[in-house]
């Protein structure tokens, strides 16, 4: 089979196709044909070198997000069957809960190897079933920036019918942030580089859009837009550039979910938290029963992820690249075939 690989993290350059064997199912684990794989601005960073403190291993298989199907299952496994149409969870150990100290050792294509493979093995626990509506290549963008996006709206204080959903940009998270939230109930309001980009948000179901580069202290316009109260709840995937205005288009007494570090690391004020009540709450992905939950939710209001472009397996680098150039809007897919 063919799968890539990053040896060495020094550019979109570095990724690698090779050929390996195919493995086998040992027990409590399943064989999956990869469909589709899915690029995260995670993925950027990893192939960068940038990511995690330390590095990420050499040799890494890379990206988190994929869907396929099960092929053969090794003994003792019964979550799923030959034939089964699934996707692989982001951390395969986190299954349920509050987010525990080992769950991030089990991170795929980041602690761990990850999708971008013709075949993968997973613990047959560390995978689920796909909503039957959804092709592969929808599938494969939900493991990491969908669940992002339900774990920060609905995980805890979870967003109510008539509140106000601020989100960032038009990228992966903020496009399921736009969808879940208006399924929800709720106004969504979103920023964007672009016109252009603001007008597929708008037809997705946000509410009002602001353009940051035509209005750069758009906290003022959320501000304005919400009669002066500010939004109950922020997702905030900016970082350096955008969290103090962030705290300052929440409401009193609102929460910020902090994602995001698209500028860069930031240096948190904590005095307009403390004054202004804030809940200030870092997400990180999320458990396989919190994608169980949104896969019923995604089913039942037949929502469809946003896929900006599909591009073939041999050439991966060029989604990669058209990523970074942040030309999209929602997903960049990879096609396995
Ligand atoms: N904590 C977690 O578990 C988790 C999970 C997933 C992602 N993340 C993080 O969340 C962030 C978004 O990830 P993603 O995969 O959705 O990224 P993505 O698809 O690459 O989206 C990036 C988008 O961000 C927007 N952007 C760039 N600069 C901005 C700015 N100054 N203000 C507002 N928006 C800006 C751009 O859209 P416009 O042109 O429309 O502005 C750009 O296309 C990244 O930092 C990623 O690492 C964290």
């Amino acid at each position: 089979m063919k799968r890539y690989t990053v040896p060495s993290a020094q550019g979109i350059d570095s990724l690698t196709l090779a050929e390996a064997d195919t493995p086998r199912p040992g027990r409590g684990q399943a064989l999956v044909r990869m469909r589709a794989a899915s690029l995260n601005y995670r993925d950027l960073m990893i192939v960068r070198g940038g990511y995690a403190r330390g590095g990420v291993p050499p040799g890494l298989v890379p990206l988190s997000d994929g869907a396929g199907e099960v092929v053969e299952v090794g003994e003792s496994v019964t979550r799923v069957r030959p034939g089964d149409r699934v996707a692989g969870i982001f951390m395969q150990s986190w299954i349920g809960g509050e987010i525990g100290p080992d769950h991030h050792a089990s991170a795929l294509g980041g602690a761990i190897d990850g999708v971008l493979a013709e075949y993968v093995l997973f613990d047959a626990d560390g995978l689920v079933h796909i909503p039957e509506a959804l092709s592969y290549e929808e599938a494969a963008t939900l493991p990491c920036a969908a669940v992002t996006a339900w774990n920060a709206l609905f995980a805890q204080g979870p967003v109510l019918p008539g509140q106000t959903v601020l989100t960032l940009g038009t990228g992966g998270v903020s496009m399921f942030a736009v969808q879940f939230a208006h399924a929800a109930g709720a106004r969504v309001i979103v920023t964007s580089s672009s016109q252009d980009k603001l007008d597929q948000a708008l037809a997705l179901g946000a509410a009002e859009g602001i353009d940051y580069r035509a209005e750069p202290e758009w906290q003022d316009a959320v501000q304005r837009l919400t009669g002066g109260r500010g939004v109950d709840h922020v997702i905030e995937l900016g970082g350096a550039g955008t969290l103090a205005r962030s705290i300052h288009a929440a409401r009193i007494g609102g929460s910020v979910h902090m994602i995001g570090v698209i500028t860069g690391a930031a240096e948190i004020d904590p005095m307009p938290i403390m004054r202004r009540g804030l809940t200030v709450r870092g997400v990180f992905v999320g458990s396989r029963e919190m994608f169980e939950a949104m896969n019923r939710a995604i089913a039942y209001h037949d929502l469809h992820p946003v896929i900006d472009r599909i591009f073939p397996f041999a050439d991966a680098a060029a989604a990669y690249r058209h990523l970074e150039s942040q030309a999209h809007v929602g997903k960049v897919v990879i096609r396995v075939d």
